[in-house]
C-alpha cells in the first residue's frame, strides 16, 4: 500500500513483539512470560533511546548530583538508564533478581512482585562516548531461576551457557535491538529490529544475522599495546604486517555494543585482552562479555578469553571481568592459535 505521498507503508510490519509471540507459539507449554518480559525490556530501551536523543537539550550529560533551576536533581544519562531498566523490570512481575553494572550488589525484587527471570544488564555501556555523541548501547542477558528456593545472589552466578536470551540495544544513527533467544545451531539465532520512531515499534530489519567466517577488520584499543601479552601483540602484528595479502583495517569505537555490532555486520574481530595493568581485562563477564558472547556464537562466530570459551566460565562474583576476543570464527581461531603458541 502507498500513502498519498507515494511512500510505501508496510501494512503488516513484523514487530519484535509479533516475532517473539510467534516463537512462543512454537512451544505449546510457554506461558507468555518471556514475551511479556521482552515487552518491558523494549519499553526501557525506547525510553533510554529517547533520553539519549534528547540528552544534550535536557542537560543529561556530565556529572550527576547537580540541581537544575527548578531544584530538581539532574540525572546523568547512565543513572537515568539504570533507573529505567530497574523500574521496568521490577514492575513487570516477571523478574526476581537483577544485576546491573551500576549497582554494587544484586537487586532482589520485592517478594510480591517476583517472577521467574533473572536479568543481568549494563543499562548504558560506552560511558566515555556519552558526552561526545558517539554510539552507545544497553546490554542484557536473561536467565530462568533454576529452583523454587528463595532467591540469592548465587542465582545470578551462572555460566553463559545457561542464558535463555541475550541482546543489546545500539543507540547509533538509528536505534536497533539485536536479540537471540537461542536456536542458532539450526535456525535463525540472531535477529535485528530497528526502532521506527514514527510508530514507536521495533521492526525486523536484519533477520538471521550471521557473522562471516573471516573478516578484514581488527578492533582493539591499540593505545595499550605496551601492556599486551605476547599472543595479543603477535596476533595484531600478523594482521598489520601479513606474510601475504593486504593488512586488515583497524576500527575501534570504544563502545562494546557498537564495536560488536560492526563485527557481526561486517565480520572481523573485537578484542579487549588482558593487560599487565588489568590482568583480567576490563569487560565484565555477567552483563558485557556473556550476553555478547551468546549473540556472537548464535550468529555462527566464536567468543573466547584466548584460553577458554567465555560462555563456559563459572562466575564467582557479580562484577568480575574477563579478557574478550569475539567475532568471525577463523579470525578468532588465529588468536587461539597464537595463545597455543605463546601461552
Ligand atoms: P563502561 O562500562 O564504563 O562503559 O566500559 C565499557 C566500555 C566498553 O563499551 C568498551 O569496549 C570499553 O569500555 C572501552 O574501553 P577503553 O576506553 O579502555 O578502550
Ligand atoms: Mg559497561
Amino acid at each position: 500500500m502507498s500513502s498519498s505521498s507515494g511512500q510505501a507503508i508496510d501494512v503488516e510490519p513484523l514487530t519484535l513483539t509479533r516475532f517473539i509471540l510467534a516463537e512462543q507459539k512454537k512451544h505449546p507449554h510457554a506461558t507468555g512470560d518471556f514475551t511479556a518480559l521482552m515487552n518491558f525490556i523494549q519499553t526501557a530501551v525506547k525510553a533510554v533511546s529517547s533520553a539519549v536523543r534528547k540528552a544534550g537539550i535536557h542537560r543529561l550529560f556530565g556529572i550527576s548530583g547537580v540541581a537544575n533551576t527548578s531544584g530538581d536533581e539532574q540525572k546523568k544519562l547512565d543513572v537515568l538508564a539504570n533507573d529505567l531498566f530497574i523500574n521496568m523490570l521490577k514492575s513487570s512481575y516477571l523478574t526476581c533478581l537483577l544485576v546491573s553494572e551500576e549497582n554494587d550488589t544484586t537487586i532482589v525484587v520485592e517478594p510480591e512482585k517476583q517472577g521467574k527471570y533473572i536479568v543481568c544488564f549494563d543499562p548504558l555501556d560506552g560511558s566515555s562516548n556519552i558526552d561526545c555523541l558517539v554510539s552507545i548501547g544497553s546490554i542484557f542477558g536473561v536467565y530462568r531461576k533454576a529452583d523454587d528456593e528463595p532467591v540469592t545472589t548465587a542465582d545470578a552466578l551462572r555460566p553463559g551457557t545457561e542464558l535463555v536470551a541475550a541482546g543489546y540495544a545500539l543507540y547509533g544513527s538509528a536505534t536497533m535491538i539485536v536479540l537471540s533467544i537461542g536456536n542458532g545451531v539450526n535456525g535463525n539465532g540472531v535477529n535485528g529490529f530497528m526502532l521506527d520512531p514514527a510508530i514507536g515499534e521495533f521492526i525486523l530489519t536484519e533477520p538471521d544475522i550471521k557473522v562471516k567466517p573471516r573478516g578484514k577488520i581488527y578492533s582493539i584499543n591499540e593505545g595499550y599495546s605496551q601492556y599486551w601479552d605476547q599472543a595479543t601483540a603477535k596476533y595484531v602484528e600478523s594482521k598489520k604486517y601479513p606474510k601475504s595479502g593486504k593488512p586488515y583495517g583497524a576500527r575501534y569505537i570504544g563502545s562494546m555494543v557498537a564495536d560488536v555490532h560492526r563485527t557481526l555486520v561486517y565480520g572481523g574481530i573485537f578484542m579487549y585482552p588482558a593487560t599487565t595493568e588489568a590482568p583480567k581485562g576490563k569487560l565484565r563477564l555477567l552483563y558485557e562479555a556473556n550476553p555478547m558472547a551468546y549473540l556472537v556464537e548464535q550468529a555462527g562466530g566464536t567468543a573466547t578469553t584466548g584460553k577458554e570459551r567465555i560462555l563456559e566460565l563459572q562466575p564467582t562474583s557479580l562484577h568480575e571481568r574477563c579478557p574478550v576476543f569475539m567475532g568471525s570464527k577463523d579470525d578468532v581461531q588465529d588468536v587461539l592459535d597464537m595463545y597455543k603458541k605463546f601461552g
